[in-house]
């Protein structure tokens, strides 16, 4: 089928919306129309030609939501008609990792999707008969996706999905982070570092599992005011003395929990050293350029602080997702704040400038 995209030919260009092709779903795989999709910081990364994994032509999007259109041979996890969250985060079930709760790291696909191939290989995605490779597994720049069923979270029809797209990536990422990485305890003092969409999904999943302090740093006032709205109990602009003030907040001690989603690695050492000595644990959430180093004093490990990563939350995606979108649903998790601008499929540009500009936390793309 035709269908229009948003493709990234070259590095540090605008992406030019156009019409490809897309190929049927193969064997496992799943046809989605797409409904709604975020514009991430991940897109622009890849975008901007800094990430050297990076590659072109392909079709940016990774936080998708829509309504399964066709299933190819041998899918069983979805039907068609149901409304999905795309996974660059998938759930085979099957492999060690998947049968294991210690991780959600699915190893199924790993390699052909860093490449930006599906599964077996190839690319549904072709333009003028030349291959155009798929972005994170999930391309959602587009009205249309072919994605493996793995990578697929079935959610309640309920969901709208302009606001569901938001649990493909860095809410849910935030939430995971509080709910499941770290295991929040009630009554706890939590220490959130940056309040993009990561870290207000942190400070929503922090209050979700009972802490009793949130304090939220962020350089912006405008987004410290979002995270109260989301139970951030105190706020704090950022700065080089940020861990000493929060060590005086918390009698001399630090928090139980800090959390870390800016990606920037002196704000991780300050997320290190402002966690509690004898058991407060550091979560790094955000995503440091490549070959950026942490610097951590080894004598605040000794002395019971640690430090853990987290990817996508460390979710489980099919599993998960579907349970943080029923707990919007319920009322748990405010979504609509998040969601500063809509905008076109063509006016998917306008959202990497948005963002650039520090101007809101979401734009979502109306497809
Ligand atoms: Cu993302
Ligand atoms: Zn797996």
């Amino acid at each position: 089928m035709r269908m229009r995209a948003a493709v990234l030919e070259e590095f540090a260009r605008p992406l030019v919306v156009q019409e490809v092709e897309l190929a049927d779903p193969g064997p496992g795989e799943v046809l989605v129309r797409l409904v709604a999709c975020g514009v991430c910081h991940t897109d622009m990364y890849t975008a901007s030609g800094v990430d050297p994994s990076g590659y072109a032509p392909t079709v940016l999007g990774h936080e998708g939501a829509g309504v399964v259109e066709r299933c190819g041979e041998g899918v069983r996890l979805v039907g068609e008609g149901d409304h999905v969250v795309t996974l660059f985060s998938p759930q085979c079930g099957e492999c060690v990792h998947c049968v294991s709760p210690l991780t959600n790291l699915c190893l199924a696909i790993r390699e052909q999707q860093n490449l930006g191939y599906l599964p077996d290989g190839t690319t549904r995605l072709s333009r003028g008969g030349e291959p155009v490779r798929h972005f994170m597994g999930t391309s959602t720049f587009a009205e249309y996706t072919v994605m493996p069923e793995i990578a697929l979270a079935r959610i309640d029809r309920e969901a709208p999905l302009d606001r569901a797209c938001l649990f493909a990536c860095g809410l849910s990422t935030g939430l995971g982070a509080a709910m499941k990485t770290a295991a929040v305890r009630e009554g706890s003092t939590c220490v959130v570092f940056g309040a993009g969409m990561v870290g207000l999904g942190a400070v929503a999943g922090a209050r979700l599992r009972g802490a009793e302090r949130i304090v939220c740093v962020d350089m912006s006032g405008e987004r410290l005011e979002l995270a109260r709205g989301q139970g951030a109990t105190e706020t704090m602009i950022g700065g080089e003395d940020a861990v000493q003030r929060i060590l005086e907040m918390t009698d001399g001690f630090g928090a139980d929990y800090t959390f870390e989603a800016t990606g920037n690695v002196a704000v991780m050492r300050q997320a290190v050293e402002a966690a509690r000595m004898g058991w407060g644990l550091c979560t790094v959430c955000g995503v440091a350029g490549r070959g950026e180093m942490l610097e951590v004093i080894p004598r605040l490990l000794i002395t019971g602080r640690r430090v853990c990563g987290s990817s996508f939350g460390g979710l489980k995606g099919r599993e998960d997702v579907p349970a943080l979108v029923s707990r919007y649903l319920e009322g748990q998790i405010d979504v609509d704040p998040f969601i500063s601008h809509r905008i076109s499929l063509d006016e998917v540009n306008r959202g990497f400038e948005l963002m650039e500009a520090q101007d809101g936390i979401r734009s979502v793309i109306e497809l």
